[in-house]
């Protein structure tokens, strides 16, 4: 008898393809050289290192990160003494809360952001009104709806309470002994107007210990970070394979991933370490219910170039030189119409809901989404209709969750001056 060879080969590979003998090993062979390349563009281990940021003197002084970790939690920052960063952004929920829209001391009209590795992302909010982690915390601090308080309020809670921390760092702090209690450019009235009332230089000695508050919070953000997820294990396991050990991916998580690099194109934006391209993009979302009207993007592109603490400013640390992202900064393309900031994907399936209002509750909503590519509110989507099967969907958010790993952050640390005297 005579055996066909070609047709046994067809058929054991056939066989191995329905069971999923192949998709269970790490086989190189079910990857192409290039996809390989591809697929370990976007681990972990990839990710360059804390990039420098030269507009805070003291982004990398461990003493910074003890005192920002301090204020981070501090609800004396706040108009009502019951909000500090952690309440949106709670440490064991990823840093973000799990709801819609963002309430502090009054309703917001965005979804909270996680914010781990946020360190290198050139521009902060979901449209980018900020370029530097320090300037981005200044936000929320003298927002009515969030901290509620002001820039001179803050400057006391520091002398009372923080001043050898402080000192140990900045220098000696100025005297806030002929400054009122509340004082700051901010919607209030009255804060407004003791604000305007102030001369020159206290308007400047306040502000100075404002922005510092910034640079130390923004010296413990940079140490929040990703931690790997199974999907990096299993690009550890295809860089390294001999096809005979466990695969870290079931095989519909890796069907999942043939898709997202593939025919579903998800890399043109999630791609690199952290899974985002760091740029602004129109993909249709729907305007938030009842909220007034978002143009993401447009809107805040024009807001970093005017804003008071941006890499350019006097409160920046950085030269001229070092401010090259405002330098070529595109203000008034139509493609900012509605663009919001590409979210890290990291992590992604434990904090619905999802997109800049948290219009979507689900992952499966998200791919639905993404299947049908609305027309956008306003603007231009630029996502195609991806008409994928319920199985390629399914498959698409089974690799989705992959790539959840935690995050972590400096442990709870002593005062600065603990630190010093241990040492
Ligand atoms: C009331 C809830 C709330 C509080 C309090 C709050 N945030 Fe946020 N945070 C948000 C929301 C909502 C966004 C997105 C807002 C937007 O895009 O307009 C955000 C965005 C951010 C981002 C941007 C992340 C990115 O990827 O661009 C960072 C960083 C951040 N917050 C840090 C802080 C820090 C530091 C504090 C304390 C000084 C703070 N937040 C206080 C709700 C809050
Ligand atoms: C053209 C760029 C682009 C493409 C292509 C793209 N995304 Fe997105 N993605 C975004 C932007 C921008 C947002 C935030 C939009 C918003 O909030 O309005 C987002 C949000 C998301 C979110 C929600 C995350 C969160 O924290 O809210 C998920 C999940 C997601 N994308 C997955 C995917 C998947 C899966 C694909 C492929 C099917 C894909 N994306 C393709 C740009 C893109």
């Amino acid at each position: 008898m005579k055996i066909h060879w070609t047709r046994v080969v067809v058929s054991i590979s056939l066989f191995s393809l329905l069971t999923g003998v192949y998709a269970d090993t790490v086989g190189g062979d079910r990857w192409s050289a290039a996809e390989i390349e591809q697929i370990s563009s976007l681990s972990l281990r990839g990710l360059d290192a804390l990039p420098p940021d030269p507009t805070n003197r003291v982004a990398d002084d461990p003493r910074a990160v003890i005192l920002g970790q301090r204020l981070f939690f501090d609800v004396r920052l706040s108009s009502n003494g019951r909000v500090s960063c952690a309440t949106c952004h709670l440490p064991d929920r990823e840093f973000q809360d799990g709801t819609p829209l963002a309430s502090g001391v009054g309703a917001t009209n965005r979804r909270t952001m996680p914010i781990a590795a946020t360190a290198h992302s050139p521009f902060l909010f979901w449209d980018g009104r900020k370029d530097s982690q320090w300037s981005q915390a200044l936000g929320p601090l003298e927002s009515p709806v969030e901290h509620g308080g002001t820039r001179a309020q803050y400057a006391h809670v520091i002398a009372a309470n923080y001043r050898a921390d402080y000192e140990r760092i900045f220098g000696i702090l100025p005297n806030l002994e002929n400054i009122p209690l509340s004082a700051g450019p901010v919607p209030d009235a009255a804060a407004a107007k003791s604000w305007e009332g102030l001369s020159d230089a206290q308007r400047n000695a306040v502000t100075g210990v404002y922005v510092n508050i910034g640079k130390a919070i923004a010296a413990y953000e940079r140490r929040i970070q990703y931690r790997a997820s199974r999907f990096d294990r299993y690009v550890d396991g295809l860089r390294q394979a001999t096809g005979t050990e466990q695969s870290a991916l079931r095989p519909d998580e890796v069907a999942g991933l043939r898709l997202f690099i593939g025919k579903a194109n998800c890399t043109q934006c999630h791609n690199g370490p952290l899974l985002t391209n760091n740029e602004f993009h129109n993909t249709g979302v729907p305007a938030g219910r009842g909220l007034s009207a978002d143009e993401g993007r447009l809107a805040g592109a024009n807001s970093v170039l005017r804003d008071e603490f941006n890499c350019r400013s006097r409160w920046s640390d950085a030269n001229r030189a070092q401010c090259a992202e405002l330098e070529y900064l595109v203000t008034d393309a139509h493609t900012l119409q509605r663009a919001f900031k590409v979210p890290s994907l990291r992590n992604v399936a434990e904090r619905a809901p999802y997109m800049h209002a948290g219009q979507l509750a689900t992952l499966r909503q998200v791919l639905d989404h993404y299947n049908r590519a609305p027309e956008a509110p306003a603007g231009h989507s630029e996502v195609k209709p991806l008409r994928l099967s319920a199985l390629e969907l399914r498959q698409l958010e089974a690799f989705l969750r992959t790539l959840s790993g935690g995050t972590t952050a400096p442990p709870m640390l002593p005062s600065v001056t603990a630190l010093n005297q241990n040492r």
